[in-house]
């Protein structure tokens, strides 16, 4: 009897251990599970989020992002508009949601030629701006940014698209009133206002060579000049046939040959009709809407659909497959509602480039992408 009893122990606590597997195993794989091994996988999010008046897309940032990126907030325009004030009321909301949600928090962006007030490059009488003044102004305003999340935000861009397409160096205000140097001191100001921070170059179109080959020799500058940069971000404002596989794989390898990681950094991809030749994400762009370049305003086809999930499968392959070098994969955005690529590079249109619908459910192009995870 004794012998009997014990068999039927073991044999409810098999089952009970058979069934609790089961369900983890039914369990519904979110992104920040599937690449827990891998790399960081993050959205941007923008102030109906980060703020909660969108509770759904909040709730999607939550069950699968483990990394978040401010879509505006901490841009100069946001957080510095006028010369001596500052205004941290969203940033320090999108922070503190970052935080209560234990995710890793990036900075976007500290120097950059867009969504910088025109003040900046000028002096009290409206006049150009000197080299030292700006200097001074720049080193101000890392510092203030910088200094006030220090230890809070993990990593930061600190310069964005200083880049051409030819790989030389964006005829910025920045780079007029300073001279060349003006990456390396952003670079060494964010260093010193936060030790701790991982400090990132990043930009678009560095998958083609001449820009690419450019944007190595800007971070060997950086390193020889004693700056511990720890990425480069490739933006990822993808579109169907650009990059191909081949110079996504080698474009991560060369990065990663300095020494450095690769960070995705806004990952999307357009599958509109292109309004132009031009393959890269300069935002000053605007076409007009012309008919024939909005196609899908009732949906996207169903041959549409499946190829869009294809090719996010397709680049999360090689995302996988140097996972040793990647740092994170951030989606520019949570639903296709949401998308700038609605009003880039023409308003009005009714885009799909992101892997939750309008509808806030996963697209195909989701379950793609968990599918490569090992
Ligand atoms: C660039 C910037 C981003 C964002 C996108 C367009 O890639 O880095 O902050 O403005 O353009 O939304």
């Amino acid at each position: 009897m004794r012998q009997l009893q014990f068999t039927f122990v073991i044999l409810v606590a098999l089952l009970a251990g058979c069934a609790a597997h089961q369900q983890a195993a039914n369990a519904p794989a979110t992104l920040k599970s599937a690449f827990a091994n891998d790399f960081l996988v993050g959205t941007a999010v923008n102030e109906s989020e980060y703020c909660g008046t969108d509770p759904r897309a909040a709730g999607i940032v939550k069950e699968q992002f483990n990394s978040i990126t401010p879509e505006n907030c901490l841009k100069w325009e946001s957080v510095h508009p006028h010369p001596d004030s500052f205004d941290f009321t969203n940033a320090d909301r999108f922070v503190a949601f970052g935080e209560q949600n234990h995710m890793f928090i990036v900075g976007h962006n500290l120097i950059w030629h867009s969504q910088t007030p025109d003040w900046v490059f000028r002096d009290d009488q409206g006049n150009p701006i000197s080299r030292a003044a700006l200097v001074e102004r720049m080193r101000k305003h890392i510092f203030t940014v910088v200094g006030r999340y220090r230890g809070v935000i993990g990593g930061w861009d600190v310069v964005n698209e200083a880049l051409n397409e030819d790989g030389t160096l964006r005829d910025s205000p920045w780079r007029r009133i300073i001279g060349d140097d003006y990456l390396v001191l952003a670079f060494q100001f964010a260093h010193e206002a936060d030790p701790g921070a991982r400090l990132y170059y990043n930009d678009y179109s560095l998958e083609n060579k001449p820009k690419r080959d450019g944007a190595v020799a800007l971070i060997k500058n950086l390193q020889s000049a004693g700056i511990p940069i720890y990425a480069v971000g490739l933006q990822g404002h993808y579109k169907m046939d650009w990059p191909t596989n081949n110079q996504l794989d080698e474009t991560i390898k060369t990065f990663a040959d300095l020494g450095i990681k690769v960070s995705v950094t806004e990952l999307d991809i357009d599958v509109l009709p292109k309004a132009t030749a031009s393959q890269g994400a300069d935002v000053s762009m605007n076409f007009a809407l012309q008919s024939g370049l909005n196609p899908y305003t009732n949906g996207l086809p169903d041959s549409v659909q499946q190829a869009l999930a294809q090719r996010y499968q397709d680049l999360f392959k090689i995302f996988v497959a140097n996972r040793q070098s990647m740092e994170r994969v951030t989606i520019w955005g949570v639903t296709d509602a949401h998308s700038w690529l609605n009003d880039w590079p023409i308003r009005g249109r009714t885009s799909y480039p992101l892997l939750f619908g309008r509808d806030y459910l996963p697209k195909p192009a989701f379950q793609a992408v968990l599918q490569t995870a090992n």
